[in-house]
């Protein structure tokens, strides 16, 4: 949520800082805004709306030229988002510019004292009175300043600042929301994500808990709030530009839905032993803590608590060890049972979804032991979290999540499949038979990849549907509530999922004539009670007039005379259906919007991550 940009260094740093806000407009596109340092004075020009806005404004009035800047993309929080409200801040004299993504709690409190003392207030957002204290706290040393001020805000923030008599100096601070260095020659970086300053250096650092970086173009000082000399980890990125960038698809979306046969082999690489055995030695967690392990507590939000749901069902079945899901932002609030002998399973994306790490902290500080599952290296949960297991989706830059789901789903069922490795017992040969055939995955999804013009064809043909439904069972059922999630989000349509077995029980009188109802099919191989029960549900709401459009498995021809519409999709494990199965959801979204004319990566009021409470 916010996308920060800091630069210094021997470039043009308006063109380096929107180049990074272009990067980080997925963290939020409600206004944008720079600031330039130039002459000894700040130049700054802010705009409500999309980078683009603020971009034509630019070229209509450039700043003048500079080789230090700093800049914001932005997710509103306080204050709408007005050409005022944007970021950068300025205190008074103008002297002082700052960019800030979190909330600061006690603003409020601050805002009446800064007020008091005389202060002008021209925006409604909690940022201003940070660039009006850190004005006040100057004395010729900006990150000095910026410690003095951190001390007195509450909240979580990631602030970047400049001060117009500090040249060559980029102060940033962190707490709770990302924040990391971009380490080049005679240049560096901060930004809310490398992916800003990929294009110009893959050398990072990631920036700890309460951490001020003082940034010149050649050097780096990064010290804790109370002034010591900070510990920092450097890393290198292990992809580049490219994977940030469109690669000639229009969408973000799109490429990143294509690019899912490699997420999920990255994902398995390396974790597959040559004796059909998983090696997850990176975990750094002993097979006798997993053995001892009496509850699986999964929390995650949105698309990735769709992938803890189907963990769920794999977990338990795989380890006999009970699983409970819960939705991050619920779960510490209701006093959840928790020990030494809890394992809690957080699922990210982004490692910064401050719902999952306050969840996180809740978890540890009861004595659980917490595994990350996450797909940004560095980032908080992981760092905050006993183990983890990155997924190797790359880049994710649409706001809806494609590439990274399927990606969770696979370390999902790599650790439910390491957990019941490790605990040993009766479904020990099914663990070794699942995780040979889990490597057809990446295979089984560039197959669903090259079926879906008929999904694409059927999308455009209902885009003045005003609602769909999705129904499943067993792990369909969280299936078809990210495929619901998709249809929401992207084309701001009533879409809902449900258990196809609770229909009766109240939604089936949604149905009427011709309502789109999508059911995704377990295979009839294997259990296939589930799979008769669900072909009854396709005929009871046919019956009723819905319009069926059925996802299932190839050779299933049971389905056919009650499917209006049929996807195929490979045989594969009822278990593993996920992996093929959310594929035709994610592209029957993706198209629908598109065709009701939405802009896929960037739907209206959501940001990629979500750094809020
Ligand atoms: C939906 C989507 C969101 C995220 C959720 C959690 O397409 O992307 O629901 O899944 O905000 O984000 P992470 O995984 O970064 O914690």
């Amino acid at each position: 949520m916010c996308g920060i940009v800091g630069y210094t260094g021997r470039e043009a740093a308006l063109d380096v800082v929107i180049e990074g806000l272009e990067r980080l407009e997925y963290r939020g596109y409600d206004s944008a805004g720079v600031t330039v340092l130039a002459d000894g004075r700040l130049a700054t020009e802010k705009r409500a709306g999309k980078l683009a806005v603020l971009r034509k404004r630019l070229a209509e009035d450039p700043l003048p030229a500079a080789t230090m800047g700093i800049g914001h993309t932005r997710w509103a929080t306080h204050g709408g988002p007005t050409d005022a409200n944007a970021h950068p801040h300025l205190d008074d004299a103008q002297r002082v510019a700052v960019v800030h993504n979190g909330i600061i709690e006690n603003f409020a409190q601050l805002r009446a004292e800064i007020a008091e003392r005389g202060h002008t207030l021209r925006s409604e957002t909690d940022t201003e009175v940070v660039a009006h204290l850190l004005g006040e706290a100057y004395e010729g040393d900006l990150a000095e300043a910026m410690r003095a001020v951190c001390r007195r805000l509450d909240g979580a923030f990631t602030l970047v600042a400049v001060h117009a008599d500090a040249p060559d100096v980029v102060v940033g601070a962190r707490r709770n929301s990302p924040l990391v260095v971009g380490r080049g020659e005679g240049e560096n970086f901060l930004a809310s994500d490398v992916a800003a300053f990929i294009a110009y250096t893959r050398e990072a650092i990631e920036l700890g808990q309460d951490q001020v970086v003082e940034l010149r173009r050649d050097g780096v000082t990064v010290t804790n709030f109370d002034g010591s000399p900070a510990e920092v980890r450097e890393y290198h990125v292990d992809w580049d530009a490219s994977a940030a960038e469109k690669g000639g698809y229009d969408y973000f979306m799109l490429k990143e839905i294509a690019e899912q046969p490699k997420a999920v082999a990255d994902t398995l690489l390396g974790r597959i032993g040559t004796d059909g055995r998983l090696t997850l030695d990176e975990l750094r967690m002993p097979a006798s803590v997993l053995r001892e392990v009496d509850k699986v507590v999964i929390v995650a939000c949105g698309t990735a608590f769709h992938a803890g749901l189907i963990a769920k069902y794999v977990i338990e079945h795989w380890t006999r060890v009970p699983c409970e899901v819960e939705v991050a932002s619920e779960f510490r609030y209701r006093d959840p049972i928790m020990n030494d002998r809890t394992l809690v399973i957080a699922i990210s994306q982004s490692g910064e979804t401050m719902d999952t790490l306050m969840a996180v902290r809740h978890a540890r500080e009861q004595g659980a032991k917490v595994l990350a599952i996450c797909n940004t290296n560095g980032s908080t949960i992981p760092r905050e979290s006993d183990a983890v297991l990155y997924t190797h989706a790359g880049p994710e830059v649409a706001v809806a999540s494609t590439k990274a789901f399927l990606t969770q789903l696979v370390a999902c069922y790599l650790v439910a499949l390491y957990l019941g490795q490790a605990r040993g017992g009766r479904r020990d040969n099914e663990i070794l038979t699942v995780i040979a055939q889990i490597g057809d995955a990446p295979k089984q999804v560039e197959q669903v990849l090259g079926t879906m013009e008929p999904v694409r064809a059927l999308a455009r043909s209902l885009a003045d549907t005003h609602a769909v439904l999705f129904l499943g069972r067993h792990v369909g059922f969280p299936v078809a509530l990210e495929g619901a999630l998709k249809l929401k989000e992207l084309a701001y349509m009533h879409a809902e999922g449900f258990a196809a077995g609770e229909l009766k029980h109240g939604p089936i009188a949604l149905i009427d004539d011709g309502l789109p109802v999508v059911v995704v099919v377990p295979s009839p191989r294997g259990r296939s009670i589930l799979h008769d029960k669900i072909v009854s549900n396709i005929q009871e709401i046919r019956a009723r007039g819905a319009r069926t459009i059925v996802i299932a498995e190839e050779g299933d021809e049971a389905v056919v005379p009650y499917a209006d519409h049929l996807v195929r999709i490979p045989a594969t494990p009822t278990l593993l259906q996920p992996l093929v199965s959310t594929v035709p959801l994610q592209v029957f979204a993706c198209e629908l919007a598109t065709a009701k004319g939405h802009e896929v990566d960037q739907p209206r009021n959501l940001a990629k991550s979500v750094t809020v409470e």
